[in-house]
């Protein structure tokens, strides 16, 4: 497979360093203290392009491939994973959704301003009690001829306060199990949809993540996506495109990492030397640095296979599982290599630690990512 990249990668993935560096590094600290979502970063991403990034350029989006995307994450997952998440489930779950399924009408209504970076989606398929068993939707869309009257919880919503759009996966035939599912557009001040507790979360605390509560929302028929009982097939074909996005993230997460600790480790002098001299420090850094390129390779396949139209069910699912264990144990080690110093706020490392963990939960834990592999692995 040829990773080479090419010019224009390389121009994307300068653009994301200088946009994490100037827009996102500012006050990246006391947002994640504040929980105050980055606003006027989201607002900048999508005038530069970066909330519609796989989308044509017809329906407003930048016409760029899953492989400029995963650069970009990557980039700007480095400084500032609260901006990158919103960003990830814009692109990658609603934008997608919509331009790979959505009607005509559909596509110029809301993905035209999704990509354009207008207004911000959210994608809700998380509830109290179907989180990785996915099928159990307790939320219900009843079918009552010219519309559907929806009612249930959704839970850890990204961008669940900020976004204008939201796609909701609700059961609208229990008889029919999975095949009974629908995907309903949703937009925020429907009567009946309020957006309710916001979540106090251990890493990306600036992000928005809420729960969401339907209480008779009347949603018009032709807001579904696809054919009647599509909606969880629909959630697992956009999620499979995500978790190449989730993947980038956590790849830059460590990539941020492995950065800080391998400039401290050259600064900081101990019995008598720069600590990098220490073999001690200096495998550890070989190590990390072994497992981020390992991340990248599995992430930049996964980019390729879908660029390149393939089933990347698999490879995503491998990008996902190894890259955001990587940032775990990359972090982890860059807090240990900063000593004292890695345990406060204002060394970044401690952040990147808490920020890694939700990447081996969200858009499929671990476990999930290792059933998809290993039903792959039996076919
Ligand atoms: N593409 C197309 N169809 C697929 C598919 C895919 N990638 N994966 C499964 N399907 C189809 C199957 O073919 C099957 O259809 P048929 O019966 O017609 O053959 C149907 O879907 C059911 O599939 P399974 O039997 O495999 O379903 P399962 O109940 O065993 O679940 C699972 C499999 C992989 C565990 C799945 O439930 C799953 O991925 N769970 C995790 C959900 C998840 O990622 N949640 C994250 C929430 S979103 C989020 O985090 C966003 C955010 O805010 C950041």
């Amino acid at each position: 497979m040829n990773f080479s990249l090419t010019e224009e990668h390389e121009m994307i993935r300068q653009a994301a360093r200088d946009f994490a560096q100037n827009e996102c590094k500012p006050g990246v600290i006391e947002r994640d203290t504040h929980m105050t979502f980055p606003k006027e970063q989201v607002k900048k991403l999508g005038e530069l392009g970066f909330l519609g990034m796989m989308v044509p350029q017809e329906y407003g989006g930048a016409g760029l491939d899953t492989l400029s995307y995963a650069i970009a994450m990557e980039e700007i997952s480095k400084i500032d994973a609260s901006t990158s998440v919103a960003m990830s489930v814009n692109n990658s779950l609603v934008c997608y959704g919509l331009e790979a399924f959505g009607t005509e009408e559909q596509k110029r209504k809301y993905l035209v301003p999704l990509a354009k970076g207008e207004i911000l989606g959210a994608f809700c398929l998380s509830e109290p009690e179907a989180g990785s068993d996915a099928t159990s939707q307790k939320t219900t869309a009843i079918d009552k001829g010219d519309h559907y009257l929806l009612n249930g919880t959704k839970n850890w919503i990204t961008n669940g306060g900020s976004a204008s759009v939201y796609l909701v996966i609700a059961q609208t035939d229990i008889a029919k199990g999975h095949r009974g599912i629908n995907v309903l557009i949703v937009e925020k001040g429907m009567p009946g949809f309020e957006v309710a507790k916001k979540e106090d979360k251990l890493g990306i605390r600036a992000s928005d993540t809420h729960t969401l509560l339907f209480s008779d929302v009347k949603v018009p028929k032709e807001n579904r996506i696809g054919e009647d009982g599509f909606g969880f097939k629909f959630a697992m074909k956009t999620l499979s495109g995500g978790r190449i996005g989730i993947a980038a993230q956590a790849l830059g997460i460590a990539a941020g990492a492995y950065e800080m600790a391998a400039a401290y480790a050259q600064q900081r002098k101990a019995f008598g030397k720069e600590i990098i001299h220490h073999q001690a420090v200096a495998f550890k850094l070989a190590d990390m640095a072994t497992r981020i390129e390992a991340a990248r390779l599995l992430v930049y396949k996964a980019a390729r296979i879908k660029d390149a139209g393939g089933n990347y069910d698999q490879a995503s699912a491998m990008a996902k599982v190894f890259a955001s264990e990587t940032a775990m144990w990359v972090t982890t080690e860059a807090v240990q290599i900063h000593g004292g110093y890695g345990y406060v706020k204002e060394y970044h490392v401690e952040r990147l630690m808490r920020d890694a963990k939700i990447t081996q939960i969200y858009e499929g834990t671990s476990e999930v990512q290792r059933i998809v592999i290993s039903r792959g692995v039996l076919a």
